[in-house]
């Protein structure tokens, strides 16, 4: 071997030593900022629902037109507030993805007007969506973050102003023909592309750009983020994203997603406690969170139903067995001190095997993180909720035909 030889190995290993270790680095980064983010929104998610339940009880109440412009205010930064925790959540990945059938068409026409407001004047928004339904299953507050960050980039790319366009389109097998349950894919798929006509990318930030941390912004103008989320997002919704970009000459991303068979999954936005699922049947609501707890208990005896309620496993499990009567429905955090939601309900299940399950949490932990599968399965509340989120859920649960139980097994303990 000859010494020029060894020299240029040896040059080569150093230098795959160090890129191996800085990727290492990077990758310790992203958990430390993973776990802090998921930690801080855990908390602020709990302080937001008794923000956004608390606000959402006020407007259902008579008041004077001032008032209740400082309450709509207040709830508006209230939905901001979430917006917020859904990035770090979707960031690091501890999000409960809460996958639904709906139309992509309507989700964009939605969204729309917003992101008019975040677009400078000088950039037009053109949205070209099919006439037929867009369906796919996935989370839409996800997707709506996706496609926000990639308007954000494309605003960025046209300081002089442009043109932003925002199309989908089908393609493949049609979901209408033939039988099928929905939700299920139907063997197309639907594309979405995102086209600004901005200044394009280098090949350099081409190749880096869905790597977390990668920007060329000005410090405190990007934080490389954007796009690792948006490359989560899609990948976790079983679709694909790519980017064809030239210096001068605009940026494409074009992502596509499984199309499924129709079926809207009803969204809940506007209520009135009228409108509100109601029901007789007794509930134990298990949260260590005194403000939230109360707030359930508000919300779901003002439907009707019989609250029962303890601040933590121990206390919930005297409490059941302290009572003759049925428990129809066990509604727990899923992250508590002590024990957590899934061993009590497998430890509540199994004294009353026909009480339902119903877990509520702000982000879902790498225990039962394997959950996009397993919590896609199981009655589920997001934090935060709206009190319509939470009948809803409720009478949904109550009305299943098996009880929810077992599927978070009671010996994997979350944090
Ligand atoms: N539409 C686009 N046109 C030109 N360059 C883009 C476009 N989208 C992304 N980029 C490049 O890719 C980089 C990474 O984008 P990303 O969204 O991940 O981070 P960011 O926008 O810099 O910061 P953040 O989104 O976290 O605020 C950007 O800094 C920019 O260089
Ligand atoms: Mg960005």
């Amino acid at each position: 071997m000859s010494p020029i030889f060894d020299r240029h190995t040896a040059e080569r290993d150093a230098e795959r030593e160090e890129s191996l270790q800085s990727r290492f680095t990077q990758a310790q980064k992203m958990e430390v900022v993973g776990q802090l983010a998921a930690g801080v929104a855990h908390d602020f998610n709990n302080l937001l629902t008794i923000i956004l339940a608390q606000v959402g009880i006020l407007l259902n109440e008579p008041l004077a037109e001032p008032q209740r412009k400082r309450v709509e205010a207040i709830h508006r930064a209230g939905e901001r507030g979430c917006a917020l925790t859904r990035k770090l959540l979707a960031f690091s990945r501890r999000q409960v993805i809460e996958a639904r059938v709906f139309d992509l068409n309507a989700l964009i026409l939605d969204l729309a007007e917003t992101l008019r407001r975040l677009l400078s004047e000088n950039i037009e928004l053109v949205t070209c969506c099919g006439a037929d339904g867009a369906m796919i299953r996935a989370d839409p507050r996800q997707i709506e973050q996706a496609i926000i960050n990639l308007a954000i980039n494309a605003r960025d790319a046209m300081p002089r102003g442009g043109t932003l366009t925002i199309e989908t389109t089908t393609a493949g097998a049609d979901p209408a023909v033939g039988p099928g349950p929905p939700g299920i894919a139907a063997g197309g798929s639907v594309l979405l592309a995102v086209i600004d006509t901005g200044t394009g990318m280098s090949e350099e930030a081409k190749a880096h750009l869905f790597e977390a941390f990668f920007t060329t912004k000005a410090p405190g103008k990007g934080t490389g983020l954007g796009l690792a989320t948006v490359h989560d997002i899609i990948t976790q919704s079983g679709g694909e994203i790519a980017c064809e970009s030239a210096v001068g000459r605009g940026t494409t991303f074009a992502i596509s997603l499984p199309r499924v068979r129709g079926e809207v999954t009803p969204t809940a936005d506007q209520w009135v406690y009228g409108d509100l699922p109601r029901g007789t049947e007794t509930i134990l609501v298990v949260e260590d969170d005194d403000d939230i707890r109360e707030i359930a208990r508000e919300i779901l005896t003002e439907q009707g139903y019989t609250l029962l309620d303890a601040a933590d496993g121990d206390r919930a499990l005297r409490l059941s067995s302290g009572r003759p009567g049925p428990i129809h429905l066990l509604l727990t955090d899923v992250v508590m001190p002590g024990m957590g939601g899934g061993r009590l309900a497998g430890q509540l299940s199994a004294a009353r095997p026909e009480m339902k399950v119903l877990y509520v949490s702000g982000h879902t932990d790498d225990v039962i993180a394997h959950s996009g599968v397993l919590l896609r399965d199981q009655a589920f509340l997001r934090k935060p909720f709206t009190p319509l989120g939470l009948a809803r859920k409720v009478r949904e649960a109550l009305d299943a035909r098996s009880p929810a139980r077992g599927a978070v097994s009671p010996g994997a303990e979350p944090r």
